[in-house]
């Protein structure tokens, strides 16, 4: 992004109110979950639940083989634009990881159809107090151009919606802003053994013993996401970047 455009969007934030998302607000998350169904309705009572605890040391390993978690995350964090005071969205925030190695002068606000994910996210850091949405990644609850960058990091493999979620991501984010989506290649499970001699159920034992639950797992084997394909029918704006040794892919639109 060009010097004239960081300061463009910096004297925007400036000028305006602090952003509020629109839905009630309940102990400083915004009420906007509407009804879940298909793969949002399995994968928030995922995160909601007990089994992402139990399976959240295995997403730390997986960083951990990465170079660590901020050689990880900034593999991704880096197309993120430069600038003071930008007012950024992270979409599936969960725990709100990514808030350490992003500048403290940023606003930033986050969604996540996991109520449990944006409580211990408030608890973490105060200041999201009123900035984060309890929301769909498919039905975001801000006005157009509210953001000056939009980021997914992690679970869009999964959204109930991808093209929808980001048609949402690029309605919220002002013209001329950025939007970054990452998340583990789509092949990932496949590589084990189980569906490589052709007996998946072999793999969801595994899976079930690093703490995904059944209903996760199934969705997991059903869903089927070509990236490449994706971006080619449905955002072409986006360039795809290799990430985390091949594991992974980052898509960028700035
Ligand atoms: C793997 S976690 C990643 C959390 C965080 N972004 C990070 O980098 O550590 C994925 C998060 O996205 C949320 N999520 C997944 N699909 C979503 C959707 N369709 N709408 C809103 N949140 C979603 C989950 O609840 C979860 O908190």
């Amino acid at each position: 992004m060009s010097d004239s455009a960081n300061s463009m969007t910096t004297s925007m934030a400036q000028a305006t109110m602090e952003l509020r998302a629109s839905g009630i607000e309940r102990d400083g998350i915004v009420d906007a979950i509407g009804v879940l169904e298909g793969r949002n309705r399995i994968g928030a009572a995922f995160y909601d639940g007990p089994s992402w605890p139990k399976f959240r040391p295995w997403e730390r390993m997986f960083l951990a083989l990465q170079g660590g978690e901020q050689r990880a995350r900034s593999q991704i964090l880096k197309h993120l634009p430069a600038g003071n005071q930008l007012r950024v969205l992270e979409v599936g925030i969960g725990d709100g990881d990514n808030l350490p190695f992003l500048p403290a002068s940023w606003e930033i606000h986050g969604v996540d159809f996991a109520r449990t994910r944006l409580e211990n996210s408030f608890r973490r850091f105060p200041s999201l107090n009123g900035r984060l949405a309890w929301a769909q990644a498919e039905e975001l609850p801000y006005e157009d151009g509210s953001f000056d960058a939009a980021y997914c990091i992690g679970g869009f493999n999964f959204f109930g919606d991808h093209a929808q979620a980001i048609r949402e991501m690029r309605r919220v984010t002002r013209p001329g802003g950025t939007i970054v989506v990452a998340d583990e290649v789509t092949w990932l499970h496949r590589c084990g053994l189980g569906h490589l001699i052709g007996i998946p159920a072999i793999d969801a034992v595994w899976l079930r013993w690093l703490g995904l639950d059944r209903e996760f797992i199934k969705m997991v084997f059903e869903t089927r996401l070509n990236i490449k394909q994706f971006v080619a029918e449905n955002w072409r704006e986006a360039k795809c970047t290799r990430i985390w040794g091949g594991l992974g892919y980052c898509l960028v639109e700035s």
